[in-house]
């Protein structure tokens, strides 16, 4: 089974270095792999949380779509979309913020932080929170569950939203799914590559620190400029250098060769001067950016080239919105006045539940399975000493849901044995 990927960037602002390294050329690496089936998107609903200015927020949109085009994102092989562009999306959203518990709303790291802020200057604790940034993640749960995502590549800060979206997910396939797992449980993908370009300073590379080497903005100059003020020690030409903890030689090693990477710390060691150092980085970063550069300039020159490219992009994820949607509406009971079938059997089926058997082998011990409302294997239990062993363990599982320890087998997908144990839980 192919895995899904998927990944959305929120339009507010311009790209640097470092989101280009971090984010958009794993990303595009990684959906040239066979067997991956990727979706990037522009997450310009998320954008208007935190952008009141228009033409800022239109610009970035076109913006980063064009950076996401000229790095070598093939639109033919991903679904490639603006977020608003699928009305389907804003829909999920609603559907699913039916099911979403408040209180673990309160508990987002986004939504505390503008408490706290506006504790802090003295001020309500909601004063400067809108709706759209306390559901921000119920929206971004709905980017993912539309499209069943398997794995979401996001920066740390992220990562609680996606554990945020696999609650929700399991929640309406316990409530809506009869059994059956509408909607897979994405997991969250943090590669440790994705926070390590340092900026000018060292630190991190962020907007928030002013420390970003921009990645197409103001062209070859700005970047020139940019990697001029990135921090090094004092040590003049001909002194040995030490290349250990320097942030130019860390910026070098993304983007250079292994065998650039030693002969750039050779050089180092013997004495090549920071200026020499730094237009050496220019060069190397410029050999890779500015083709892409040209590609970029193009594509905002042509916003016509860019705009049939996302329509044709919003067409292919509708393909796999629209009629999920629909499954999801039927299935919430949202539906036409004459499917009364449909009525029938969800009534039926909605008090079977799963089941734990337990019982004795052969071998004299004790053992259990987990069967799925529609009698399918989900566990198998390991052999116990004691019956109460098994008993315990059947306990705890119904209580705390897959602990990791448990001494079972999975049978079926994660997603089908969470929402049977989900069910234990509400009952
Ligand atoms: N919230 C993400 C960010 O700020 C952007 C985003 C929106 C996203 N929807 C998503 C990322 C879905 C991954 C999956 O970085």
């Amino acid at each position: 089974m192919s895995q899904r990927v998927l990944t959305g960037i929120t339009t507010t602002g311009t790209l640097h270095l470092g989101n280009y390294v971090g984010a958009i050329r794993p990303a595009i690496e990684a959906s040239r792999t066979a067997g991956v089936e990727s979706f990037f998107f522009m997450a310009d609903f998320h954008a208007l949380i935190k952008c009141d200015e228009p033409d800022r927020l239109a610009h970035s949109s076109r913006a980063i779509a064009a950076t996401w085009l000229a790095a070598g994102l093939d639109p033919e092989r991903v679904t490639f979309y603006r977020q608003s562009d699928v009305p389907e999306i804003p829909e999920l959203t609603w559907l699913l913020t039916c099911v979403t518990a408040k209180g673990q709303m309160n508990r987002a790291h986004a939504y505390k932080a503008a408490v706290d802020a506006a504790v802090a200057a003295g001020e309500e604790p909601d004063a400067n929170v809108t709706m759209g940034l306390f559901s921000y993640p119920v929206l971004m749960a709905a980017d993912i569950l539309m499209f069943n995502a398997h794995k979401v590549p996001v920066g740390k800060d992220q990562v609680q939203h996606i554990e945020m979206a696999r609650d929700v997910a399991q929640r309406f396939n316990h409530l809506f799914g009869r059994g059956q797992a509408l909607f897979t449980l994405p997991e969250a993908v943090t590669d440790a590559e994705m926070e390590l370009l340092p900026g000018l300073d060292g630190r991190k590379m962020s907007k928030s620190y002013d420390n970003v080497i921009p990645l197409f903005e103001g062209g070859g100059a700005a970047l020139k400029d940019a990697v001029a003020r990135i921090v090094t020690d004092s040590k003049l030409p001909g002194e040995p250098k030490d290349p250990q903890g320097q942030a130019l030689v860390t910026i070098y090693d993304a983007f250079a060769t292994t065998e650039q990477r030693a002969a750039f710390r050779a050089a180092l060691r013997g004495g090549l001067g920071w200026g020499e150092a730094k237009q050496q980085l220019v060069n190397l970063i410029e050999g890779q950016i500015g083709p892409m550069r040209e590609r970029y300039a193009h594509l905002m020159a042509h916003p016509e080239q860019l705009e049939a490219t996302l329509q044709a992009g919003a067409a292919k994820a509708r393909a796999i919105a629209v009629p999920f949607l629909k499954q999801l509406r039927e299935a919430c009971g949202l539906r036409p006045y004459t499917s009364t079938a449909t009525t029938a059997t969800a009534k039926t089926e909605k008090t079977a539940m799963p089941v734990f058997k337990q019982y004795r082998e052969a071998d004299g011990k004790f053992y259990f399975k987990l069967l799925s409302a529609g009698g399918d294997l989900l566990l198998q239990s390991s052999g116990f000493e004691q019956g109460r062993e098994a008993g315990q363990w059947v306990a705890r599982l119904k209580r705390e849901g897959l602990v990791a320890d448990a001494p079972v087998q999975r049978e079926a997908s994660d997603a089908a044995i969470a929402a049977a144990l989900a069910a234990f839980q509400e009952d």
